[in-house]
């Protein structure tokens, strides 16, 4: 997941393609600091969405009719798109989901009910956001697995010299980890995680939510055994999201989900299961969404991985730089060279809620609040924090009007 920095992007250019940008907030530009939470989308993706509605709508895996056949071609090429955007190896491998959370809850539940018991331990990390902890401490408690977690540096990046105690000596069936922090922009080393899990013999599930959208992600250079991101925060719509899964493991699950689609043969008897990927998608998916995500796969390779992370890695460098200025302002996460653009912060004496509302009267958007991160948020010793985070559509002069923003919050609550 290296960062190119020869490549530029033209922000203002890109800019061009997002509608949204065109209304006014508060009567000023829309400064959308919070492209974590979910990213806007460009003309391209609401034309693709609207033009598949119009004219290829139909169920897919269903219709012997040319337009139902029309529908599913587009959403199997969508998969296609998906499959080539993570270099999975092959199609079979390429599930699509509502978002990132059902990703992982069904490795969790279909992987974890069936591979789990009594004394093995899976291990996340303080890190994650609650979708990637919640479901494995839930499903730890189910199967009688030992849930622990690796613990965090006061900066937020993983105590790896932990790895080895925490791995229980052989005890060890997952690792989930995110590949970036949500809520500090931590960037993880993931493959060394990935390869410390196979040294024993366990597998590795990745949170891509925050790493897909905004850098190169290969599974195959990986090395990963499952890998979960969500269309929303790619430009894409809400309501799809992509599984990637070894076959071979996906092969041998069982269901997540059962229903239509998703079986070979249904009899009293017995009910057999449909080919990968299929096997994990019951009921009619999201065929729109994800034609549409395929469109939102083709504009962000349009402008190249490489560029984005390089143009957010600026971004985070200028922010860093001028909310350090800022007296009064504490700064959290990594330092720039292992960090996505994402920077959390808090103003002393004034609560992140406070400092959203000053901040959205001046047009610009920044998440308030826990993250999804409350275990996190504890071992940093605070209830919430103000979190911007940048995209490929962001601009330096929004970070200025974010400083102007928390300047004007420090004198309102002096
Ligand atoms: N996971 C999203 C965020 O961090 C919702 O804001």
């Amino acid at each position: 997941m290296a960062v190119k920095q020869n490549v530029k992007l033209d922000a203002r250019r890109i800019r061009a393609d997002f509608p949204i940008f065109e209304q006014l907030e508060e009567g000023k530009p829309l400064a959308f600091l919070d492209s974590a939470v979910s990213a806007h989308k460009p003309r391209q993706v609401i034309a693709a969405l609207k033009d598949f509605y119009e004219n290829s709508y139909g169920n897919v895996g269903r219709g012997v009719y040319a337009l139902a056949e029309r529908a599913n071609a587009a959403y199997e090429q969508a998969r296609e798109k998906a499959r080539e955007f993570i270099n999975a190896s092959s199609p079979r491998e390429v599930v699509f989901t509502r978002n990132t959370t059902e990703g992982l809850n069904l490795v969790a539940y279909a992987w974890g009910l069936d591979n789990l018991g009594p004394g093995d331990i899976v291990l996340a990390s303080e890190l994650e956001h609650h979708s990637n902890f919640v479901p494995w401490q839930e499903v730890a408690r189910r199967t009688g697995a030992e849930f622990r977690v690796i613990p965090v540096t006061g900066e937020g990046e993983l105590e790896l010299d932990e790895l080895e105690r925490l791995a229980g000596g052989g005890r060890l069936k997952i690792i989930a980890i995110t590949a970036v922090s949500n809520s500090l922009g931590t960037i993880v080393p993931v493959e060394r995680l990935i390869a410390f899990a196979h040294e024993r013999g366990a597998i590795a599930v990745i949170d891509a939510a925050q790493a897909a959208p905004h850098r190169r992600v290969d599974v195959q250079a990986l090395d990963c055994d499952f890998l979960a991101f969500s269309g929303h925060k790619m430009c894409g719509p809400s309501g799809v999201g992509v599984l990637f899964g070894r076959a071979e493991l996906l092969q041998k699950m069982s269901p997540f989900l059962t229903g239509g689609g998703m079986i070979r043969r249904v009899s009293v008897e017995k009910t057999t299961w449909a080919e990968l990927p299929h096997k994990f998608e019951a009921g009619t998916p999201p065929v729109a969404e994800a034609v549409a995500l395929g469109a939102a796969i083709d504009y962000l390779e349009g402008i190249g991985l490489e560029a984005i992370a390089a143009h957010e890695h600026e971004l985070a460098a200028y922010a860093l730089e001028r909310l350090g200025e800022l007296p009064g302002l504490t700064l959290y996460g990594p330092p720039l060279e292992r960090r996505a653009g994402i920077v959390s912060f808090n103003l002393e004496g004034i609560h992140p809620h406070d400092v959203a509302q000053i901040l959205d009267a001046e047009g610009v958007c920044v998440r308030a609040g826990h993250h999804c991160n409350q275990p996190l948020m504890h071992k940093l010793g605070v209830a919430a924090t103000s979190r911007a985070s940048f995209y490929l559509y962001s601009l330096p002069e929004e970070v200025d009007r974010l400083v102007v923003g928390l300047e004007r919050a420090q004198k309102v609550f002096a």
